[in-house]
């Protein structure tokens, strides 16, 4: 199984307020068995490896699926190896967690592609030609992807995403996760005081590699940025426990702050939530994995890895609702 970064700090000491590793939010960390799946933890504060299923299957069953999305709100990202899907099979595969979205509107549609899936892909050949599709040419390619969340530059931003490899580099292009439950319950009580209640504006103008999008002006600094407030600290629908929200560091903005004070108290809370002690860092994508996370209590970055080397993904996003404040 894939080792990570052990936690080393959860005790039950409470922290401004928040109570660290409540046993009702206990989560296991030796395999077990689940209607007959075998789930295995990563060596990390999040993920387990889900073994014993072929999702290219019709039929997973009623106590197997109820078995995965028990996993799931446990260990936040659950990992399958070796599947073999289809792009309308990883839809259906999806379906069992949430409502998939449809992604028409970015483009993905001229692939030939069910709506619901993004594709994800660096092809050095079209990268040293100028005839690259326009959805191409937009495209994430191999361009550095620092910790984020996805899509909270959108009111709605999505429960969770399905991502699942199809091409991947020999070295690096790993994605990382890390465990915002944890860094929320490890705040620092001064910290905490300047968070809790308030919102922070998450700029819609940059995509997750800071591009600036089609059709967006630039903000001449994050106090001036548009788009949507989310909770700093949210409350999960399903778990009812805290989690910090932070989305993505560029022209993020809390309101009611000077931009000064506003860019100080979002570098502290970066630096603490993207931590190691909070992180699973995993070896390289294999073709074949399928990765699920929650978006609204975990984060993911992706390595670095060679812009010659094709990599190709499909990813479908779970639709998600206004973030609740904690
Ligand atoms: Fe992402």
């Amino acid at each position: 199984m894939e080792r990570g970064n052990v936690m080393s700090n959860a005790t039950g000491a409470t922290t401004a307020g928040f109570r660290r590793g409540e046993s009702r939010f206990a989560r296991r960390l030796a395999p077990y068995s689940a209607a007959g799946l075998e789930i295995i933890p990563a060596e990390a504060p999040l993920g387990a490896e889900v073994r014993g299923i072929d999702l290219a299957k019709e039929d997973p069953g009623d106590e197997a699926v109820e078995a995965m999305r028990a996993a799931w709100a446990e260990h936040l990202v659950l990992l399958w190896r070796d599947q073999t899907l289809t792009p309308e099979r990883q839809v259906e595969v999806a379906r069992l967690f949430g409502e998939p979205e449809d992604m028409s509107r970015v483009g993905t549609d001229e692939a030939g592609l069910p709506k619901e899936i993004i594709e994800i892909e660096n092809d050095p050949a079209k990268n040293a030609s100028a005839g690259a599709s326009d959805r191409y040419a937009h495209g994430l390619k191999y361009h550095e992807l620092n910790w984020h969340s996805d899509n909270s530059y959108r009111e709605l931003p999505p429960d969770g995403s399905l991502f699942y490899v199809r091409e991947a580099p020999a070295e690096g292009g790993a994605t990382n996760f890390c465990n915002m439950y944890l860094a929320c319950d490890d705040l620092p009580a001064d910290l905490l005081a300047k968070v809790r209640g308030r919102v922070a504006r998450h700029d819609t103008s940059h995509n997750s590699a800071n591009v600036l999008r089609k059709g967006f002006r630039k903000p001449r600094d994050a106090s001036e940025g548009i788009g949507p407030e989310h909770p700093i600290v949210r409350l999960h629908p399903v778990s009812g426990r805290r989690a910090l929200y932070l989305g993505r560091r560029p022209y993020c903005y809390i309101p009611g702050y000077a931009l000064a004070e506003s860019e100080a108290i979002l570098d502290r809370l970066w630096a603490h939530a993207t931590d190691q002690r909070y992180a699973w860092r995993r070896r390289p994508n294999r073709p074949g994995d399928l990765i699920l996370w929650d978006n609204r209590c975990t984060m993911h970055m992706r390595e670095p890895f060679d812009p010659r080397q094709r990599r190709l993904a499909h990813r479908v996003q779970l639709l998600g609702a206004k973030p609740i404040m904690g």
